[in-house]
């Protein structure tokens, strides 16, 4: 079922920890609520779930006003970071916790629970207790417990965060994979882009308790609405630079880098994500002075942070890149891959060459 949130705001005595917020998940959709540390991410997902009354607006599940709803009657699972077990229950009791609540048969119940299991690969674990489990297996097993029934909506907040790198990439990979199948509605907490990124059709990135921007992956990247979200997602984060546009160029006091089409003028920041931009030579055409500053080899790649007269800016580039640290150098940004943003409030202004303001991220849900 879709999940609606109506101009739904959320406030503690004087702290508004969530403004009126319009947010609609489509049905069967995956969507990461994406933001820094007391963005109000938590508190979106407590209003859903019921643990929290909203201050004002209301609350949907499909059809269904539960604003005012006590959470069992919500029919949503959830999963939190703090993924507590009941320590004296089996595994196989854990998982099957949520049944027995709804009173399911015997029978039934224990089918549904080997499933779960074996989907989450802890089949071999159903008889043993919590404290003989690793992170990972706790992990797996609150999440086997979430999924045993068929809710209208899972809700997680952050669930990986406990887990070592290698594990959240496992799992990260496999909670995708459960919600596709299962094809049940979820709302993921994060405030780590990269797994908003891969596992979501849908990001809703906040600060400061507002969306700031509600898109698909892709559209987040391509066309960030502002300057938060551009720098938010992605990393290293998008290079931005302060100057001015003139005759269809950017002018910076290192250099200009033309902006074909470009039908602004004055003061702006322009942005371009490492990705693209290459390092060349001093006093290249179309590029800015500056000098190598740090050469990181990760391998499959190089990092190299580049030093014009005051900023910092990190390019990718090649694996096989080596040019001594403190090398006169120059950076030129790919072509038709700079993003404009006012100078005051860090809006984006429209892509130079394109027609009409490039912060459309609020319509990217027409697409999904
Ligand atoms: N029960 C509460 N009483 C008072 N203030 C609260 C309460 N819960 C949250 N807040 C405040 O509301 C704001 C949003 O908090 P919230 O927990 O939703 O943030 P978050 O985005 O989940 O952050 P994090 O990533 O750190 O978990 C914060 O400023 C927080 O201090
Ligand atoms: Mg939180």
């Amino acid at each position: 079922m879709d999940v609606r949130y109506e101009r739904a705001s959320k406030s503690f005595g004087s702290t508004q920890a969530l403004a009126p917020l319009d947010l609609t998940v489509p049905d069967g959709k995956f969507l990461a609520m994406l933001g820094p540390s007391g963005c109000g991410k938590t508190t979106a997902l407590r209003l859903l779930a019921g643990l929290e009354q909203p201050t004002s607006g209301r609350i949907y599940i499909g059809d269904r006003d539960v604003t005012r709803l006590e959470p069992r009657h919500r029919d949503v699972a959830m999963v939190f970071q703090s993924y507590a077990l009941y320590p004296h229950k089996s595994v196989a009791e854990n998982i099957a916790y949520p049944l027995r609540l709804r009173r399911s048969a015997a029978a039934e119940r224990d089918e549904r629970v080997r499933r779960v299991a074996e989907l989450l690969g802890i089949g071999g674990l159903l008889g043993r207790m919590p404290r003989e489990l690793s992170g990972g297996q706790r992990q797996r097993v609150a999440l086997a417990r979430a999924i045993v029934r068929r809710p209208h909506a899972f809700l997680m907040d952050e669930p990986l965060s406990n887990l070592d790198a290698q594990l959240r990439l496992q799992m990260r990979v496999e909670i995708k994979r459960l919600q596709r199948e299962l094809g049940v509605t979820t709302l993921y907490v994060t405030h780590d882009q990269i797994e908003a990124m891969t596992m979501a059709d849908l990001i809703a990135v906040m600060r400061d308790g507002a969306l700031q921007q509600l898109a698909t992956p892709a559209e987040l990247y391509e066309r960030p609405a502002n300057l938060f979200v551009a720098r938010f997602c992605g990393s290293p984060p998008m290079n931005v630079l302060d100057g001015a546009v003139e005759d269809g160029s950017f002018r910076h006091p290192t250099g200009s880098i033309p902006l074909p089409g470009a039908e602004i003028r004055g003061p702006v920041k322009l942005g371009f994500r490492p990705e693209h931009a290459e390092v060349t030579d001093h006093g290249a055409p179309d590029s800015l002075a500056g000098e190598i500053y740090v050469v990181e080899p990760l391998g499959n790649e190089t990092l190299v942070t580049v030093r014009l007269e005051d900023e910092l800016l990190n390019i990718r580039a090649h694996a096989g890149f080596d040019r001594p640290v403190g090398e006169r150098c120059a950076v030129r940004p790919a072509e038709g891959r700079v993003h404009l943003f006012d100078k005051d409030s860090g809006e984006a202004l429209a892509k130079p060459g394109e027609r009409g303001a490039s912060s459309a991220g609020h319509a990217a849900t027409a697409g999904i």
